[in-house]
């Protein structure tokens, strides 16, 4: 990892970059169906810890392979379009950095044909090395087509590290969105992790002694359960929790998209959440808060057989999320399991952890927190209830009171 250091020349050309990225990305805009064209809001501590991340100028962001996880729609995907578009508008050959973006194609149910772009220099060599490695590759109307994010993945690293010809890249990293935990088999999963980091580390060897470059791999994951491979895996990658809106930037969408609903009551049921956001603009609050509710109602159920104990393990969980931990791999009730799975909440791993300050609130905790506070107030609304008949007013009403 000290090879990525860039010393003082090429660590100030790197920040003047990472300015220029970050001015950029200021001014990008992204389109909401029904709402038009908007700003993309905030994430300027999220890019410069990834990118400084990337360059070597922030050590303990530094790393081969960084598992970026967090609450689904808190914008992982957005924030690698943005900071690819915001390099895009700087000018590709104009940073030290390049970026390749491997995604599944929409329209693939299957999640199997990957759509890979990326700036230009890097992703012309791609293509030649690729072919020149006997590497069979399918180009589709917008990039290159791969089977399977993971194949591609390594396919990827491998053309970079063979690569001869490529001309002086600097920091490629390459964004996997989004890497999925199979649900029946999670030491796959963990192998996976472990193995490609190990490929990662081993190319940048090779590449650093060759280039100067240096590769680093992001995989978005918005599957809470895989923070769990942590306990296993640990720090042969970095851990790095990107989280919903603070509350002052999610006033600022929810303005742009128009929602009408009082601000407090509207931070405190989507705490954030970019893609809450966007639902409650185009369903209404109340059909939002209805879907909510019926998530947790579906995590909670099944250990309706258990209800002492469920009363009981819910209760110190309203007072504190943090005592999820006590029923993580519970045989009686395996609660923090079964909420990480519905991704209800999410597990604080690292290092290195959370890349911007988490909100204090009460559905948020120091190891667990709630992806978004509605599904806090569901719990408490069962709570107070003693039971799983309650409504959607009933949870607004709950949120409403504290
Ligand atoms: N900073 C932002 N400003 C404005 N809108 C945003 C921002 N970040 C995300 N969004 C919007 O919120 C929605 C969800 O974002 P995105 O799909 O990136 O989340 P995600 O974390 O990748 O979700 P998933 O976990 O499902 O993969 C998108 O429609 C996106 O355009
Ligand atoms: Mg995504």
């Amino acid at each position: 990892m000290a090879t990525r250091d860039p010393g003082a020349d090429e660590g100030q050309a790197f920040s003047r970059d990472i300015e220029r990225i970050l001015s950029a990305l200021k001014k990008h805009k992204i389109s909401v169906k029904g709402a038009g064209f908007i700003e993309f809001v905030d994430r300027e501590e999220e890019a410069r810890a990834i990118l400084e991340g990337i360059a070597g100028t922030r050590p303990q962001m530094s790393y081969d392979f960084i598992v970026l996880y967090g609450p689904k729609g808190c914008g992982k995907s957005a924030l690698f379009t943005a900071i690819s578009s915001a390099m895009g508008d700087v000018g590709s050959d104009e940073t030290g950095f390049e970026a390749i973006v491997a995604s599944y194609e929409r329209w693939e149910r299957a999640r199997e044909a990957v759509k890979i772009l990326g700036s230009r220099g890097v992703f012309k060599a791609l293509g030649e090395v690729l072919k020149e490695l006997g590497i069979s590759i399918a180009t589709g109307s917008e990039g290159i087509v791969l089977s399977g994010l993971e194949e591609a993945a390594s396919k990827i690293v491998r053309a970079i590290r063979y690569s001869e010809k490529a001309r002086e890249y600097g920091r490629i990293f390459i964004v996997l969105d989004e890497v999925r935990v199979a649900r029946e088999n999670f030491d796959s999963f963990v192998l996976w992790l472990e193995s490609f980091a190990n490929d990662v580390r081993s190319a940048n060897l090779a590449y650093y002694e060759r280039k100067r470059g240096y590769i680093t791999v992001i995989a978005l994951i918005s599957d809470a359960i895989a923070a769990k491979a942590w306990y296993r895996v640990g720090e042969k990658v970095g851990w790095a929790l990107m989280w919903n809106l603070s509350r002052d930037a999610s006033e600022r969408l929810a303005d742009q998209l128009g929602i009408g609903e009082d601000r407090d009551l509207l931070w405190r049921l989507a705490g954030g959440n970019p893609r809450a956001l966007e639902r409650i603009r185009s369903v209404g609050l109340e059909a939002w808060v209805r879907w909510s509710l019926r998530r947790v109602v579906t995590a909670l159920r099944v250990f309706s057989d258990r209800w002492q104990t469920l009363f009981k393990a819910i209760g110190a969980v309203a007072e504190n999320p943090d005592s999820l931990g006590l029923w993580y791999g519970n045989r009686e009730l395996p609660l923090a399991d079964r909420l990480l799975r519905l991704n209800v909440v999410t597990e604080i791993v690292g290092p290195p952890g959370p890349i911007a300050e988490l909100p204090k609130e009460p559905w948020v905790g120091g190891e667990f927190a709630f992806q978004i506070p509605a599904y806090y107030y569901a719990l408490k609304a069962i709570l107070g209830r003693g039971g799983f008949n309650i409504s959607s007013s009933d949870l607004v009403a709950e949120a409403e009171r504290s």
